[in-house]
């Protein structure tokens, strides 16, 4: 076991665990962060998927020992009311089925238009392709981003 301090979702945390806790079981178990899933458990999914320092990475993939003093958002915190606009544009489209998947699809869109406000077809493409959906709700996560992005850009 090793202390550590992390900041997630801006507040400090305080742990003590094995240093090579993946931040997924860390965020589920110990912080009861519960948004984010688990899917493969071998970063082939993206269900599990946080924004480190803004950029999407698997969390079951993740080490808590490797992640030092960078910032930690989790779905829970992409927003104070849900009404990041992301969030509003997958409301809007009613893009979940079963919803397994949807906060990795959340977080995975959200970290792209921070990165790239006016991405193109390919851009969205390439950007969530790791993200899988077993109910097959691609053509509407397609859709909500480019409404995101567009309010965005407004
Ligand atoms: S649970 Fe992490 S990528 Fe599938
Ligand atoms: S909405 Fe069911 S897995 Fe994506």
């Amino acid at each position: 076991m090793a202390k550590f301090n992390l900041n997630i979702n801006g507040k400090e945390r305080e742990l003590d665990v094995d240093p090579t806790t993946p931040m997924l079981w860390v965020l589920r178990d110990h912080i009861k962060l519960v948004g984010t899933k688990y899917g493969c458990g071998i970063a082939q999914c993206g269900a599990c998927t946080v924004h480190l320092d803004g950029t999407a990475v698997r969390s079951c993939q993740l080490p808590i020992s490797s992640v030092g003093d960078k910032e930690i958002t989790t779905i829970e915190g992409l927003s104070e009311k849900g009404d990041h606009p992301v969030q509003q544009a997958w409301l809007e489209v009613d893009v979940p089925q079963c919803g397994y998947c949807q906060a990795g699809q959340i977080m995975t869109a959200s970290a792209l238009l921070e990165k790239n406000p006016n991405p193109s077809d390919e851009e969205i493409e390439t950007a969530m392709n790791g993200n899988i959906c077993r109910c097959g709700t691609y053509t509407r996560i397609k859709k909500a981003v480019k409404i995101a992005a567009n309010s965005i850009n407004a």
